[in-house]
């Protein structure tokens, strides 16, 4: 399935409307920064590596008339989602290409910058399905029941995906028995986006509720959990979609594998442990509804963190496009200074 969650053509950014998935395929297309950043805000483009990207060519953009634009561009887009550590490290290494030459001051420069680091992060992902599924396949000898969590697919990355694209890999290796995905309340990611992808590839699924994994670990029905993360500390700490703690703290209770799957672009080295991971807070509304249709007409009180922390003495390892690393995990720059 060759499949673009965005793209850029004609000087215009046209992404898939993420929250009208599975149902209606919508295509925006735009010029604006600003439109762009409303959309990384309300879940129409989303997902961690996605998001980076979305914002270098957001930045681009915004310097097409006046390269003052930049700078205003770039405080409105760190404030889109805080979790995501890919947004920030795209937005600043962009900011040190922009400032390094006059002659990088201008759209079609930006736009080089953003359709190289869209492809570096394409083939980030291929590196990462390779390194796992490698991984994954010497380690295990039958055929894996594998739950994750979320979307981490072609949806939320510049290529294959992360955790999607190392079950796809497997799943091209006569590996995969059944792939069971978390609904992801409230915004119902697993539900209708991994869903649309696994269908797509014609990998064999179910979706549960977020609150069934357990139950089914207990009963002896999945192999190995993989799962991406918004944010990585040096510690090996991950923040990832709110659920994914649980899921970490049901693998270890029942001795089932936990792994991580991300780019280093999602690994924030400057952090020592996730204690230090701003967590987003969502709108409480978005937890009264079911996709788009209300639960309860009436107001009521609600808290909608949109991620969580799973503590690195939960996970087995964490791919990434470099190789497969296992505890203890030290992703500190100067470690060896
Ligand atoms: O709120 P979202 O949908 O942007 O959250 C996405 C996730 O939590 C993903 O698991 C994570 O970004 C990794 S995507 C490769």
């Amino acid at each position: 399935m060759e499949f673009d969650a965005l793209k850029f053509e004609n000087d215009k950014l046209i992404f898939i409307d993420q929250t009208k998935l599975p149902d209606e395929e919508i295509y925006i297309s735009t010029d604006s920064y600003e439109r762009i950043s409303e959309a990384i805000e309300r879940l129409e483009i989303r997902g961690a590596p996605l998001i980076g990207i979305a914002a270098l060519y957001a930045l681009a953009l915004s310097v097409k008339e006046n390269k003052n634009e930049f700078e205003i561009a770039f405080e409105r887009l760190k404030k889109t989602r805080p979790t995501a550590v890919n947004l920030f490290t795209a937005l600043k290494e962009a900011k040190k290409f922009f400032y390094s030459s006059e002659e990088n001051q201008n759209f079609s420069s930006l736009l080089k910058f953003a359709i190289e680091f869209h492809q570096s992060d394409k083939n980030y992902c291929d590196k990462i399905a390779k390194n796992g599924a490698e991984y994954i396949g010497n380690n295990f000898s039958r055929r894996l029941r594998v739950l994750t969590h979320c979307n981490t697919g072609a949806l939320a990355t510049g290529g294959i995906g992360t955790a999607f694209g190392v079950i796809l890999e497997l799943y091209k290796r006569n590996s995969i028995e059944l792939v069971y995905a978390c609904e992801a309340r409230p915004l119902l990611q697993g539900l209708r986006l991994t869903s649309f992808e696994l269908e797509k590839h014609q990998i064999p699924y179910k979706v549960i509720t977020d609150s069934t994994a357990a139950f089914l670990m207990q009963k002896q029905m999945i192999d190995l959990v993989i799962v991406g993360a918004d944010r990585i500390a040096s510690n090996g700490d991950t923040a990832n979609k709110i659920g994914t703690y649980s899921l970490a703290v049901n693998a270890k209770f029942h001795s089932i594998p936990f792994f991580v799957a991300a780019p280093s672009t999602s690994i924030d080295s400057k952090i020592l442990t996730g204690k230090e991971i701003i967590i987003e807070e969502r709108n409480p509304e978005e937890l009264i509804q079911f996709g788009s249709k209300k639960v309860l007409s009436k107001k009521i009180e609600a808290l909608n963190f949109a991620f969580d922390i799973t503590p690195n003495e939960l996970i087995t390892g964490i791919i990434t496009e470099e190789k497969v690393f296992n505890p203890p995990f030290d992703f500190r720059d100067d470690k060896n200074s």
